[in-house]
């Protein structure tokens, strides 16, 4: 068995490019996530057995629409197109694409796929039927197929070309996405292209990314110290329980009070550095965070003012501690999102994505999805307070303030909130329930009343999620009897006079509402 990646993943700034490769990993293979003009170095050198072309957002029309590296269809490698990877392969090969004016929208979409085709040879059938759901974009589509290429799969209603394909060339294309969770045949798709059609071997256990991962970071850092930014979420928690073991003393967790935090946090946090097994210093720096922030009212400008403090922040720690690097436990959602991951757009800036702390950086979870941090926390042996802790972002309170600047006192009202709804979802066993709870306060101020007289003040929204992964999810709904328990509760603070429940999923809406 090959233990390195037999695949190649050439990345044109799809959304789902480190998901395809998360769920590559679930079906066992190792690949390597490249941009185009990495792929095309790396193929001067390697052959793959297998290569997929991700999507992404351009037309292929686009003026900076990307490029995959010239000669990737001859050179006698399977490829898988998908979406935007489909339509450029329809392209280059002569075919010709019909271009959307409007935005690409994903959703769901059923399709018949040919089962004679070997892309497609191991779907069952359902009630002898060629109908599958897939998760596909209402975007461009394939209007003619290149010479030699067959249609191989079409949307139910007979007007999208969903799939195609021209085995003597080793070339397939699909117009869905078969790497996310909604595509309900996606996994064996992939799995009948790289065992079936690539002739890969299966080579990742999960396992191998605590040894790999401790390898890694002990082979850069070397006899030098780092710090790691310690929120006592599971990402920070499980990469400091990961490297404590093999850099002992010379590692100490950073918690910043930045004054945005929630009820009872920091206990939580000294709790989960001392279960980790890190040495851990905290950083009180409220009064610092509110005149950095002041009184801007816009998400990103909190956002962005917010990172340059928090980075500011770990890079003098790190002078004090004497480190030469900082490990951060920033995800592969956080990177994607914030549009660092290859070529895909950016959503919003995370904290703890490009921040420049004049220190070199080691993310030991850049390639990994938060289901999967928490399966390493688990096999650590971590217990279940962290492995199974609802993320909570590092701006924390701060971007729960919705379209006003975060005053003390709005984050006081907040955090009440949060601890109230959180008290009762606890009571009724659903907290765990949810993937992640949002409480955050609507600022457009709406009138009630209060005892006998007309109040003019906030409002407080509740949303949870439902997600493996936080890339797509599901509005969580809170069952009525509980709904009206949290509104009564919270509602009895003097500055709250309604409650509203978000249920949006993700797209269109994010996690979190700024
Ligand atoms: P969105 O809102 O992008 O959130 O759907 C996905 C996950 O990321 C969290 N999030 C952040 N985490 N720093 C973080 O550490 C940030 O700046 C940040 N912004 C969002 C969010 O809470 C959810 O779990």
């Amino acid at each position: 068995m090959s233990d390195s990646p037999e695949i190649l993943v050439v990345d044109l700034g799809s959304q789902y490019t480190q998901v395809l490769g998360r769920t590559l990993r679930e079906i066992r293979y190792r690949s390597v996530i490249s941009s185009p003009v990495k792929a095309a170095k790396q193929l001067e050198k390697w052959k793959p057995k297998g290569i997929i072309l991700s999507g992404g957002p351009a037309s292929v029309d686009d003026k900076d629409a990307p490029q995959p590296p010239e000669g990737i269809l001859n050179l006698g490698i399977p490829v898988l197109g998908i979406c935007y990877g489909m339509q450029w392969t329809t392209r280059e090969l002569g075919g010709i694409i019909t271009r959307e004016v409007e935005k690409k929208e994903y959703s769901q979409a059923n399709v018949l796929l040919s089962r004679h085709d070997p892309l497609f040879a191991n779907l069952p059938r359902l009630n002898g039927n060629d109908e599958v759901i897939v998760w596909a974009s209402h975007g461009d589509s394939v209007k003619e197929l290149p010479k030699g290429f067959n249609q191989i799969g079409v949307s139910s209603d007979g007007k999208t070309i969903a799939a195609m394909s021209c085995p003597e060339k080793r070339i397939w294309g699909l117009q869905f996405h078969p790497e996310v969770t909604q595509s309900a045949p996606g996994k064996e798709i992939l799995r009948t292209f790289l065992a079936d059609i690539c002739g890969c071997q299966p080579n990742w256990e999960p396992e191998d990314a605590i040894k790999v991962k401790r390898e890694e970071a002990l082979r850069i850092i070397g006899d030098k110290k780092a710090i790691i930014g310690f929120s006592g979420g599971v990402d920070s928690s499980t990469a400091a329980a990961l490297l404590s073991p093999v850099l002992g003393e010379r590692l100490l967790g950073i918690c910043i009070d930045t004054g945005f935090l929630r009820e009872g946090e920091l206990e939580e946090i000294r709790k989960n550095a001392s279960l980790a097994g890190v040495k851990l210093k905290i950083v009180h720096a409220a009064r610092r965070f509110r005149r950095a922030i002041g009184n801007t009212n816009d998400a990103e400008t909190k956002r962005r003012r917010f990172k340059k403090l928090y980075a500011l922040i770990l890079k003098e720690e790190a002078k004090k501690f004497g480190a030469s690097f900082i490990i951060q436990g920033t995800l592969a959602t956080d990177i994607i999102e914030s549009g660092k991951a290859g070529e895909s757009a950016l959503i919003k800036s995370h904290h703890n994505v490009g921040l420049n702390f004049g220190l070199e950086e080691i993310r030991p979870f850049s390639d990994l999805f938060k289901y999967e941090v928490r399966d390493l926390a688990r096999k650590m042996g971590l217990p279940e307070s962290i492995s199974e802790r609802q993320p909570f972002p590092g701006p924390a309170l701060l971007v729960r303030i919705i379209g006003k600047s975060a005053t003390p006192k709005r984050i006081k009202i907040v955090r009440w909130a949060d601890a109230r709804v959180t008290e009762i979802l606890r009571k009724h066993n659903l907290y765990d329930e949810i993937s992640q709870l949002i409480v955050a306060l609507d600022c457009t101020k709406t009138v009630g009343i209060k005892g006998d007289g007309r109040v003019y003040s906030y409002a407080v929204i509740v949303r949870g999620v439902s997600t493996v992964d936080f890339m797509t999810l599901h509005g969580y709904q809170i069952p009525a009897e509980v709904r009206r328990e949290i509104t009564a509760t919270v509602t009895k603070h003097p500055k709250i006079v309604r409650v509203f429940y978000d249920e949006t999923n993700k797209p269109p809406a994010t996690t979190e509402m700024e």
